[in-house]
Order: C-alpha cells, then structure tokens, then sequence
C-alpha cells in the first residue's frame, strides 16, 4: 500500500505551471504525512510504453508460453495497475494538449484500465493548468475534453473522492494576443496552489 501514486505530465520542468501546482500539494502532504510512502512516476522524462498487440495477448497465453520480452510488458501492466489499487491517495498533475490530455498520460491510462481488476480505494486528486479558459461563457466553452475525462476515467473504476484543481489562462504572457489575461493566470495559479495544499494537508 502506498500513500500516494504522484504522476507528472508535463517536459517542461521548472517552467511548468502544473508542477508548480503540485509542489504546493507534495509539500502540504509531506508535512501532514511525513512518514509517507510516496510513488512517483514522472511520465515526460520515464514515458510508459503504449498498449500494444502483445501486451493485450498476454494475459491470454499461459505463462510458461510467453516469450521474455511479453512477460516483461505483461508484468510492466500489472505492475501499473497494481500502483493504482494500492495507492490511499492519487495524485496527477497535468497540462492540457489539445483540448485533452497529453498522449504519455493517455497511454499510463490505456496500461491502467483493467476491466475487473483495477480499483480506486481511496482519494485522487488531479492538477490541470490550461493555456486558455473553457469556462461558461468563454468563447470556447465546452472544448474541454480533459477535466470530464478524467473525472470518467477514475469514476469509471470506483473513485468516488475525486476533486480537479484548474489553472486557466497559462499561456497569457507567451502569446501576445492573450497579454490582457495575465491577472487572471496569475490569479487563477494562487487560486490553485491554495487548494492544491488544502487538499495535500487532509
Ligand atoms: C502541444 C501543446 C498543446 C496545447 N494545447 C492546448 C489546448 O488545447 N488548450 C489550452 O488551453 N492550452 C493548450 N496548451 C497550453 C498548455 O495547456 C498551457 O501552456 C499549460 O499551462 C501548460 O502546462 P505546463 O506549464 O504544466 O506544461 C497546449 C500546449 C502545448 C505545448
């Protein structure tokens, strides 16, 4: 059993919004926790293979029938989805692409879900810093295809505690045309570092 399964999304390292988030979240946790068993796995700089043909076929040959590279993506899965099932609390952390989610997060899920065998227990919590807004209202609202995703994805095996901590607006002061949203992205950023260490010191 783990205290917490932390994953990161995003390459962009000491400039990611999302990280920076969810430092305020693993410190907040660390504190409250100190003797927490914490699994990290960052995604951008240690990518989870994809689902493949031979992953899939596996589990549907017996093991003594699998060749050495099978067994070792065989394994890689279960071992993936045996992450989830034990962990008390989820963390990720992720930017939106493409109004969802990053492919290296997707393919963690592809490896995760598990008909019958994967379960969340205990609490997620997912971080999402966005470039723009998606809110009711905007001119692009109902282009998000990432936080209801996600939501689904962990309803989908048992979460029932799941809270999204937003950032809007990343992407003010790096495209010129959004220079007028930079208070906002700053506001929005504070907003969630606040819940994120609401949330870490529960
Ligand atoms: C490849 C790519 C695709 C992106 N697609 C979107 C998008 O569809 N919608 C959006 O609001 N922002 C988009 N963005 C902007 C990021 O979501 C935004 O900059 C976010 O703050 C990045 O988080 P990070 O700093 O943690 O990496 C995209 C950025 C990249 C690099």
């Amino acid at each position: 059993m783990s205290d917490l399964l932390h994953l990161e999304v995003s390459p962009l390292g000491e400039r990611s919004i999302s990280r920076s988030i969810s430092k305020e979240f693993l410190s907040a946790f660390s504190a409250r926790h100190p003797e927490a068993l914490i699994v990290s796995r960052d995604l951008a700089t240690d990518p989870i293979p994809h689902l493949d043909g031979e992953t899939l076929m596996a589990g549907r040959i017996p093991e003594a029938e699998r060749s050495p590279t099978t067994q070792l993506k065989f394994e890689l899965r279960q071992e993936l989805a045996r992450e989830v099932n034990a962990a008390k609390h989820i963390l990720i952390s992720t930017p939106m692409w493409n109004f969802s989610v990053p492919s290296v997060l997707k393919a963690w899920i592809d490896q995760i879900l598990i008909t019958g065998f994967t379960h969340v227990t205990g609490k997620v919590t997912i971080i999402v810093s966005q470039g723009g807004s998606y809110a009711e209202g905007a001119p692009r609202a109902g282009w998000d295809w990432e936080t209801g995703y996600l939501r689904q994805v962990f309803s989908s095996i048992g979460a029932t505690d799941t809270e999204i901590i937003l950032s809007e607006f990343g992407l003010a002061g790096v495209v010129p045309a959004m220079a007028d949203f930079v208070d906002r992205k700053n506001e929005s950023i504070s907003a969630a570092k606040a819940a994120a260490a609401i949330r870490g010191g529960v």
